[in-house]
């Protein structure tokens, strides 16, 4: 019995991998968690320049999670580049990038390659960075064209990441199939808002932000599941995971591996090796001997 997985052509030891965004921003700290019991882990996304993201206050907690409007805050592709040699010291890395147009992910892309990245994840799901991320990520026909461009100019493997606000979810899908993408990483946040009754306004600067934790795992499911229906491209699953029968959920629906990122900052790093064990345990109670037996049993 063994959890190690296969997204496509990358083999992981483990299915765990830090999503992008949490706890992810500085080399070390990718290190660190790549030592944890997580079988990769996702950049920050960063973009071509410089971003300091949006003013505060740029996050808060709900029941159920958290709403975010960070901004996609970073340093830019050439200072990220120090950070990325500190980070693959540690393990795999998959480097995520945003961009507004196919040749900006492309240059991002082919840098991320240069740096030693496993595999590059499009962020084509932000769902509060005008002209970015989810602004995209809903064009069925400019997701095709970037994830074209980007597969023609790197040989690591090509990752789209989307969302779940939309209701052209298998369109996108099948766009990324056409294109040849390497896998489909689902679900990003869902757009959200807050109010503060006090002073009669949104509580965050930027008005909107990203919905995450487990008020978004039924919804992640949904989507991996309408995926796994729709194309033949792999999946990793991500929304609301902190334990092992999340973690089931989201193969059974048809991940070959899955992503953690509000888990980690309620839980703790300590949350991947407690999803390895239990999922060893599931797994060998209920007879299946590989993750690849598990993936999308819910389908049959
Ligand atoms: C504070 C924060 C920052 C995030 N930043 C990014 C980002 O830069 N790029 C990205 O693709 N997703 C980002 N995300 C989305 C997560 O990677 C993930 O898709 C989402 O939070 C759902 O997973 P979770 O419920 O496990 O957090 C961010 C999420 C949070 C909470």
């Amino acid at each position: 019995m063994t959890i190690d997985t296969c997204v496509g052509s990358l083999k992981l030891e483990r299915p765990g991998i830090v999503a992008s965004g949490i706890m992810d921003e500085t080399g070390a700290s990718i290190a660190r968690m790549l030592s944890s019991g997580a079988g990769a882990a996702v950049t920050k996304s960063i973009g071509l320049q410089p971003n300091p993201g949006h003013r505060n206050p740029t996050f808060t907690e709900v029941k159920g999670g958290f709403v975010n409007a960070m901004g996609l805050p970073n340093p830019g592709i050439d200072l990220f580049k120090e950070e990325m040699g500190a980070a693959i010291a540690g393990g795999k890395v998959v480097g995520s990038i945003y961009g507004a147009t196919a040749s900006e992910f492309v240059t991002l892309a082919g840098k991320m390659e240069e740096y030693g990245a496993t595999a590059v994840e499009l962020n084509l799901s932000c769902p509060h960075a005008k002209g970015y991320g989810a602004e995209i990520g809903v064009d069925a026909a400019l997701v095709k064209k970037i994830v074209s461009a980007v597969k023609s100019s790197v040989s690591i493997p090509v990752w789209a990441k989307l969302t779940p606000n939309t209701h052209m979810l298998k369109e996108v899908a099948l766009a990324v199939q056409d294109a040849g993408g390497d896998a489909i990483v689902a679900i990003n946040t869902l757009k959200a808002m807050v109010i503060s009754p006090e002073f009669g306004k949104p509580f965050l600067s930027n008005k909107f932000g990203g919905l995450s934790g487990p008020a978004v795992r039924s919804v992640g499911v949904r989507a991996v599941y309408d995926i796994r229906a729709a194309v033949d491209v792999p999946i990793v699953g991500v929304g609301g995971i902190s334990d092992w029968r999340d973690a089931a959920q989201y193969i059974m629906a048809g991940a070959s591996a899955f992503q953690i990122g509000s888990a980690i900052a309620t839980k703790g790093v300590k949350v991947f090796d407690s999803i390895n064990k239990d999922l060893e345990d599931f797994m060998r109670d209920f007879g299946y001997s590989t993750i690849k037996d598990m993936v999308g049993v819910a389908h049959e």
